[in-house]
Parts: structure tokens; C-alpha cells; sequence
């Protein structure tokens, strides 16, 4: 059986062993499920971009044990960096800093910058507790497609490309990580997530600039994030209510997701939400825009490129 309770130590023993043998691992973290590899192992690595049929120019994420193990990794790390990574790890924050000599082309798309959080998710933590190495893992999904929050959506996507996955529940959060860029003058957010720009700004005493548009990160593509159907985006209940009413009425299936201000619910059950109006058929999902403020600014983002990718 692929999927096999993450808690146990046999598993985890499992998915030692088979990381080892340059196998890929389905493994939960508080965002969304990553499909996980050897920080050290470069074949193992380049299966990650083959699976996800990912280009080699987006790099990959560096999951390590905790907050000391980052001078491993990572050179010239800030105080404010250092200070607002001790405070919200483990957490949903990644940092982009000047990647160590320990850190192999294969992950970064040969920059001289990597990007470096720590999860928070007792499975994955247990794992790479029991690794003397991190785990790069980007989200478990084929490239440009909807991630996974929970185990089944991990095979469902990538069948026997993933080795083993190790069941760590459903997704506490359901968006992904917050990125920060600190190798730039100022430092700037290129992905949103759970941890927003004010606590940012308030734990590191900084001031955060706006992203430059640049598209450094696939978080920063314009058009990302999409299911098979089409997503169009509704200002309110009622604007939803209307363009259901003008885009079923040619026997299109067509249905509406709006959480009525529960960011917290929109974000968590976002993509599950996704996946289920593709496997039932749906062609019109319309949904109805969070404020654009705390998590509902990730909710935002995500819904504006899949509703971009979809328009194609
Ligand atoms: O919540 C998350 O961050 C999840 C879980 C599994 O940890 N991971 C995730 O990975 O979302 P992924 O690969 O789907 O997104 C990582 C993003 C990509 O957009 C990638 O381009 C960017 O991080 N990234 C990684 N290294 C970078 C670097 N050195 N410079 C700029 N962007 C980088
Ligand atoms: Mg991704």
C-alpha cells in the first residue's frame, strides 16, 4: 500500500530506506502535501523535476529539522532574518538566502540563492529527525496544477511516480508557504501565505517592499494553481448568484464556492474544493473573492491565476 500512516516508525524507517534509494516521498507539512527527495541526492532530485515535468528554473524548497541547522545551508544570514525565522518556525514562511556549499546546483536551478523553511508537521519533522540532511520537496502536484492537502490527492496526481506516501492528515493551512525574498536590498514577499506582511514587518523591524512583478518565483506566474475547469471570479454572494444564473443556462454544469468570510475555512479546503468539481464534472466553478487581507490575500492570488490559467 502507497499511503501508510505517517506516524508510525516503521514508515518513517520506510521512507528512509527508500529516500536512500533515490525514491520520492509523499510528505505532509502544514501547507500542502511535497513530494520529497535527499537534499544531498542529485538524481534522486532531477526525478522530482521529470515527475512534476517542472522546469529546471524553478527551483525547489529546502525543508530542514529546525531553526540552528540554517548556517548548514544557508550563508550570511541577517539578524532580522535569523530573528523572524526563530520566532515563526516551524511555520509557513520560506526565506530566500545565499545558498552554502552544501547545497547542489540540482536544487536551485544553479542560482547562488536557496529557499529554506522548516514545516510544521509532526510527520515531517519526525522525518527529518531522522536524517542527518534536509528535504527538498515542492508541492506534490504535476507542474502549474492544484497541490495536494491531503495523501489521496498525492497518488491521485502521481500514481507510481511517489514511492510511499506518508499520511499526515489533511492540511491544517491549505495554501502554501509565505516566501520571503532576503537577498535583494529590500526584502520582498514573491509568494503570499498564512504568515502575512505586518508580522513580517513587525517581528524583523523592517519595512517590506512590494514585490517587483519578476517573475522569481512559479508562485509569481501569472497563471498557476488550475483545475480542469473553468474558474471565473465573483466580487460578492450576489455577483456569484447572477453569473450562475447567465452560465448555466446552456446546460452548463456550473457551480459556486464561496465561504461567506471564513478565510481560514477558504483557504483550507480551497484546492480539495478544486479537485472535487473536476472529478464530478464540474465546467463553471465561480467563486466568490475573500478579502483581500491576512490569508485571504494567498486565497486571492491563488483564485486570480487559476481563473487566469483557465481563461486559456
Ligand atoms: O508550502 C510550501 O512552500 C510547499 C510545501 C511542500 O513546503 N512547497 C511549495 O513548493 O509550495 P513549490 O515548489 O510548489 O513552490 C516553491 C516556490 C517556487 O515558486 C519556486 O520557484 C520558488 O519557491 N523558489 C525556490 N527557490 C527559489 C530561489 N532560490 N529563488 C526564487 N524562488 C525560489
Ligand atoms: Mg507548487
Amino acid at each position: 500500500m502507497q499511503i501508510q500512516d505517517g506516524r508510525s516508525s516503521e514508515t518513517l524507517d520506510l521512507a528512509v530506506k527508500y529516500l536512500r534509494q533515490d525514491l520520492l516521498i509523499g510528505l505532509p507539512t502544514e501547507t500542502v502535501y511535497g513530494l520529497a527527495a535527499l537534499a544531498s541526492r542529485p538524481q534522486a532530485i532531477s526525478k522530482i523535476f521529470k515527475v512534476k515535468a517542472r522546469p529546471t528554473n524553478h527551483p525547489l524548497i529546502l525543508h530542514i529539522a529546525d531553526f540552528q541547522q540554517l548556517d548548514k545551508w544557508a550563508k550570511n544570514v541577517q539578524p532580522f532574518v535569523a530573528k523572524i525565522c526563530q520566532q515563526i518556525w516551524p511555520g509557513p514562511l520560506t526565506v530566500i538566502l545565499q545558498r552554502s556549499e552544501k547545497i547542489c546546483d540540482e536544487i536551485t536551478g544553479a542560482r547562488e540563492t536557496v529557499a529554506i523553511r522548516v514545516p510544521n508537521h509532526g510527520v515531517a519533522l519526525a522525518l527529518l529527525n531522522k536524517l542527518d540532511d534536509g528535504l527538498v520537496a515542492p508541492s506534490a502536484n504535476r507542474f502549474g496544477k492544484v497541490s495536494p492537502t491531503c495523501a489521496k490527492h498525492v497518488v491521485d496526481d502521481l500514481g507510481d511516480d511517489v514511492a510511499l506516501v506518508l499520511d499526515g492528515g489533511f492540511c491544517a493551512i491549505g495554501v502554501e508557504s509565505t516566501i520571503l525574498d532576503c537577498t535583494r536590498a529590500y526584502p520582498q514577499i514573491v509568494r503570499s501565505g498564512a504568515i502575512t506582511r505586518d508580522e513580517l514587518e513587525s517581528i524583523g523591524n523592517i519595512k517590506i517592499e512590494n514585490s517587483d512583478g519578476e517573475s522569481r518565483a512559479s508562485g509569481m506566474l501569472e497563471k498557476h494553481y488550475a483545475p480542469k475547469c473553468r474558474v471565473v471570479l465573483a466580487e460578492n454572494s450576489k455577483d456569484a448568484e447572477s453569473r450562475l444564473a447567465a452560465l448555466a443556462s446552456d446546460g452548463r454544469k456550473v457551480e459556486i464556492i464561496d465561504f461567506f468570510g471564513d478565510t481560514i475555512a477558504y483557504a483550507n479546503q480551497l484546492y480539495a474544493r478544486l479537485r472535487q468539481a473536476d472529478e464530478t464534472g464540474t465546467d463553471v466553478v465561480i467563486a466568490v473573492m475573500p478579502i483581500n487581507t491576512g490569508l485571504g490575500e494567498a486565497v486571492s492570488d491563488r483564485l486570480s491565476k487559476a481563473a487566469a490559467a483557465s481563461k486559456s
